[in-house]
């Protein structure tokens, strides 16, 4: 029988040297390897609780998921980060476009929205990707296609909402639609007697100054309050748009040739960026000019110390748009919200009723259009209009005559019925 062998293991020979002096660095690698998944995982976890927050604005969630990317990545004294979506960006304080750059565009419903940007200020050892790891633009990649998730997520819910709130505008209009029609022809006739009579009495010869002074605030009260009437007319009737072919180009021509005068006399330049090749649309082209109209008195009426107006038309995707933009007071979001209700109104004095762009919401929606605001306080308003290109499917004539409701494109040529 052998004796026991000597406690041979307590003595470490020359390849368990080796062993461990091989095991050592691996061993600190894998430390190092696992500290980076920890943090990598703290920073998934992290924003899967900012997006999970309900309610909280996507500017926060993004500011916030923003500022946990630099602890996650390997050398974060001196990463920084940015997110950048649809142009606005959202960035780490020392946030600067230098040195080395990780990036991965963030794709929401299959369009590229924006991107995340991971940067390092200093240089630092090579890894796989610049100075990067491998599993860093795995992180990157998971972190865009969780930011691109709370995105669709978010604008399904605003979705959600605002056809929830088209709902109960349109349950709105419908019941302003038939009040008004019957109450504005009652007011009409005691409102044409208020009117007429003033102005009779205003032309009295002899009448004190302070008599002819309140006369003129009737006059001028009536005035607005016809002015009202009549949109609200215009606005409860509802008539289907005489739709023909028209080129939106002609109707913003003709349209703006009626405001050069006053945009001149108010400091405004006027700027048109008319589609050299813009296709004709299915439209009503009264309607359509009574949409400029609106939007283009809005922009003026918000530029009162001067600006730039922009009217713009242009074609994408089996669509038309006008834009109209100024660099005007803007609005604030709340503002933004209510716009589209009717009587919504900011302007004091008798100024504005708070039906234009009701108006132009009826019009547009009638033409199976859609309309995008943006606005920023102090900086300015654009709205987008987009007008589907329908094929008309023309009746001609025998003779080969041009269809019977078709609009002459011919320079100054003009449409079926003068703008209103
Ligand atoms: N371009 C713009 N810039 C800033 N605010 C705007 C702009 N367009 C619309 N608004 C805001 O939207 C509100 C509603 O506009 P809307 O055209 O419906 O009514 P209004 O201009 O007040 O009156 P009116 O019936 O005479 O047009 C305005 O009172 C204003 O506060
Ligand atoms: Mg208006």
């Amino acid at each position: 029988m052998r004796e026991n062998p000597p406690r041979r293991r307590n003595k470490p020979r020359r390849d368990d040297a080796k062993r461990a002096s091989t095991a050592l660095p691996n061993n600190q690698s894998d430390q190092a390897a696992l500290r980076e998944r920890v943090k990598e995982l703290t920073c998934l976890y992290g924003i899967a609780q900012v997006a999970g927050r309900p309610g909280a604005p996507l500017d926060r969630v993004l500011q916030e998921i923003v500022q946990l990317l630099p602890p996650a990545w390997q050398y974060p004294e001196t990463a920084q980060a940015r997110i950048v979506l649809d142009g606005r960006a959202y960035s780490t304080p020392g946030f600067r476009e230098a040195g080395a750059r990780q990036a991965a565009q963030i794709v929401v419903n299959g369009g590229t929205r924006g991107v995340i940007e991971v940067v390092y200020l200093q240089a630092r050892p090579a890894a796989q990707e610049g100075p990067f790891l491998k599993e860093e633009r795995s992180l990157i990649d998971a972190v865009s296609r969780q930011v691109a998730l709370v995105i669709e997520r978010r604008e399904a819910e605003d979705d959600k909402l605002w056809l929830r709130d088209q709902l109960m505008h349109a349950d709105r209009l419908a019941t302003i639609g038939q009040l008004a029609a019957s109450v504005a022809h009652e007011i009409n006739e005691p409102l044409g007697n208020i009117l007429g009579f003033a102005q009779l009495a205003r032309k009295c010869p002899g009448l004190p100054n302070q008599a002819s002074h309140d006369v003129q605030k009737i006059v001028t009260a009536s005035l607005h309050a016809r002015e009202v009437i009549k949109k609200l007319l215009g606005f409860a009737r509802q008539t289907p748009p005489k739709k023909a072919l028209v080129n939106l180009n002609q109707v913003v021509e003709e349209g703006l040739y009626f405001f050069q005068g006053g945009c001149a006399k108010t400091g405004i330049e006027l700027v048109r960026s008319l589609s050299a090749d813009l296709p004709d649309i299915v439209a009503d082209p009264v309607q359509l000019s009574q949409v400029l109209v609106n939007l283009v008195v809005n922009a003026m009426q918000a530029m009162p110390k001067g600006g730039k107006l922009t009217v713009t038309t242009s074609a994408s995707d089996g669509c038309v748009s006008l834009i109209v933009e100024d660099t005007g007071i803007g609005m604030s979001q709340t503002t933004v919200r209510k716009i589209f209700q009717p009587f919504f109104t900011t302007k004091g004095d008798g100024q504005g009723t708070g039906l234009g762009l009701p108006i132009v919401q009826s019009i547009v929606s009638a033409h199976g259009g859609s309309i995008k605001v943006q606005s920023r306080p102090g900086r300015g308003t654009r709205f987008e209009i987009r007008l589907p290109i329908q094929s008309p499917k023309p009746e001609k004539d025998g003779d080969g005559d041009p269809p019977l409701d078709s609009v002459s494109k011919a320079p100054g040529g003009t449409y079926g019925g003068a703008p209103r």
